[in-house]
């Protein structure tokens, strides 16, 4: 790829949809938190840390994931956490960002929800009191746990109902289809909050349409399989639903063996809404940049293809209409320059 094109990618305006927060928790600041709260890592240094991040498949990730989350106790642990995420994406000239986070890999453990919503929230205050930058928080429900405990989480979360405008579904895809969650989605739906779902990732396409018909999601997180679905792709090419796909992630995770092997550009092809994100950035070796940089590194993509990304990364968010369309015209007037 030439320099300009890199150069491009890095610095045009991006919104980020698709980013766990607790995935941005880098071995070195976990380290640092285990220290400060006195919390026993199973391994020696950094270093042994980062060698273990070499996953096998979603399950292997999720292990490593939820033990590094462990050293999360105080409000400042998920605001240090938070800030040092968000400066990253600021660096990345990302303008707004949905995050995700996972209170019950928290909650579980004794840590209250407004010490987990609290410090995440505040880190989000003040990016946007020092760089304008626009976020919002998207709580998701661990689907390797019940419905019920899916139920008691969302209550805990109604005293802080101004504080996240959706709710997603993550962790183990295989074995916890969509409709395990139906009756809390449709608990959230009459809330008014988002309502998205990682689907299609490791699981089956099938999952992808009894996320949109069972659950009424709005988004697809990941979604990359259903390009094995003709009848499916159409559908969601004609009803735009937005897939917020992860290139590293997917490498990663070995959803495709090597970054050639992405489908990236058979979804842009096939008219599909698809967005750029880094998942869990610390752990897939890269934030949103990265996945930007390798995928047009790797495939045929060009300006266009990147014009169509900034864009749809804006177009695919929960932004009212005026600051959507106020973001893409800072899109449009970027690649006029
Ligand atoms: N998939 C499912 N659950 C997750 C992921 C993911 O990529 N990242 C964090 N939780
Ligand atoms: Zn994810």
């Amino acid at each position: 790829m030439d320099a300009a094109l890199r150069s491009l990618l890095q610095q045009m305006p991006k919104a980020e949809l698709h980013m766990h927060i607790e995935g941005s928790l880098e071995p070195e600041l976990i380290f640092a938190l285990a220290e400060r709260n006195r919390v026993k890592l199973n391994y020696p240094s950094v270093e042994a840390l980062r060698r273990a991040y070499a996953f096998t498949d979603l399950q292997s990730f999720l292990d490593i994931y939820y033990a590094g989350a462990s050293v999360l106790l105080a409000e400042q642990d998920f605001y240090d956490m938070t800030w040092a995420y968000l400066q990253r994406a600021h660096a990345d000239h990302v303008l707004h960002t949905e995050m995700f986070f996972d209170p019950q890999t928290h909650t579980e453990r004794g840590v209250p929800f407004a010490t987990v919503i609290n410090g995440i929230h505040r880190a989000l205050q003040d990016a946007h009191d020092q760089w304008g930058m626009s976020g919002a928080l998207i709580m998701c429900f661990l689907r390797h746990l019940s419905e019920e405990e899916a139920f008691a989480t969302l209550e805990q979360a109604m005293p802080h109902r101004d504080k996240f405008i959706g709710v997603g579904l993550d962790s183990s895809e295989r074995g916890h289809p969509p409709e395990k969650f139906a009756r809390v989605f449709a608990r959230c739906k009459e809330l008014g909050l988002h309502l998205v779902a990682h689907a299609g990732e490791e699981g089956p396409p099938e999952y992808i349409r009894t996320a949109l018909d069972l659950l009424k999601v709005e988004r697809i997180d990941h979604g990359v399989r259903c390009l094995e679905d003709e009848a499916l792709t159409q559908r969601l090419a004609r009803d735009k639903v937005p897939l917020t796909v992860c290139p590293l992630s997917n490498i990663k995770l070995r959803v495709f063996d090597k970054t050639a092997d992405h489908n990236l550009l058979k979804l842009l092809d096939a008219g599909l809404t698809v967005t750029v994100n880094s998942d869990d950035p610390a752990y897939f070796g890269g934030y949103v940049n990265d996945n930007f940089v390798q995928m047009f590194d790797a495939l045929p993509l060009e300006k266009s293809h990147a014009y169509r990304l900034a864009r749809n990364s804006f177009a695919a968010s929960f932004l009212d209409g005026a600051t959507k369309q106020k973001y893409l015209e800072q899109v449009d007037a970027f690649f006029d320059r």
